[in-house]
């Protein structure tokens, strides 16, 4: 198994949602710093610019791009082949591509990159926080080790032993947290028909995500534990649950089809 090693400099292409999250991370991190670091984006957000004032170059000349040893493609999969026709040429040979778009095959991103190892990442945006969650499969030693050094340092990362586990892991953890936001939302409007005003139902429901969150990584218990410690028999929770958790139409039906419908759209991407 390579080590994690992170070739600099950087060239960051695209610093949308993800991108910028990433641009977070690294300053929770400092794994990358500003010197380390060129964007391409031609409508750079609040957080590329920021880097730019501390000294990442952003939107370098043609000229510049031999530098960089690491390439992430943060655009979206129907813009890689956009951003392949700027590159190719003018990047290093030894540059390593670093892909975090959903679908996109390796040995596709490969051959449009002219033959250049890639590593393909799925995290979650939460990799702002420098605590994010990366999914990470390469065949490539070379490529594997530059993913690990800019994940690892911000992420919780699983390495994947076959591309395949890509889409089941996009379907999972890259598309995951806005199912959670879902939950969130879906709990702070059923809080205000029970009764709560609008800022109480939103504040219990953020806080009741954020806490049980919390306790889930703090003490390391499973699931069925935490929730056997919250619903008392004839309880409350316990009558939720039998709503929430109805065999056959409940919660484990609904999140498996939506699971399945983002695993066969990332396969459709690819
Ligand atoms: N968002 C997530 O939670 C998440 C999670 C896992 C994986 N991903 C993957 O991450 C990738 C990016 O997603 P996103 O949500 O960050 O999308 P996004 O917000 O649309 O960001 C993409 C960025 O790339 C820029 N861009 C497009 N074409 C470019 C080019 N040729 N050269 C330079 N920059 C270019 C876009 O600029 P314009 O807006 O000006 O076009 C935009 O700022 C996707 O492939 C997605 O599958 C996202």
């Amino acid at each position: 198994m390579s080590e994690a090693v992170l070739p600099k400099p950087i060239l960051l292409i695209g610093a949308g949602a993800l991108g910028s999250s990433m641009l977070k991370g690294f300053r929770i991190r400092g794994h990358v710093l500003p010197s380390d670091l060129m964007i391409l984006d031609l409508m750079p957000g609040e957080t590329a610019q920021d880097w730019a004032r501390d000294g990442a170059q952003l939107n370098p000349q043609p000229d510049e791009w031999h530098k960089a040893k690491t390439v992430i493609l943060a655009v979206k999969p129907q813009g890689w082949h956009a951003v392949a026709q700027i590159l190719n040429g003018n990047l290093s040979p030894d540059t390593v591509i670093v892909s975090v778009m959903a679908g996109v095959q390796a040995r596709v991103l490969s051959q449009g990159f002219s033959g250049h190892a890639v590593a393909r990442v799925m995290p979650t945006t939460g990799v702002a926080t420098g605590r994010g969650v990366a999914s990470i499969y390469s065949d490539k030693p070379e490529a594997l080790a530059a993913a690990r050094g800019l994940f690892e340092p911000m992420a919780a990362t699983v390495l994947l032993k076959s591309e395949d586990q890509v889409d089941s892991a996009t379907a999972v953890s890259g598309s995951g947290p806005a199912y959670v936001y879902a939950f969130v939302r879906a709990l702070e409007k059923a809080g205000k028909e029970a009764g709560l005003s609008s800022s109480h139902a939103r504040d219990l429901a953020r806080g009741t995500l954020v806490s049980a969150a919390r306790l889930l990584d703090a003490t390391g218990e499973e699931p069925d534990e935490l929730i056997r410690k919250v619903a008392s028999p004839g309880g409350t929770t316990e009558a939720a649950l039998k709503v929430l958790c109805k065999p056959g139409e409940g919660l484990d039906e609904l999140v498996l089809a939506a699971v399945q419908a983002a695993h066969q759209r990332a396969k459709e991407l690819g």
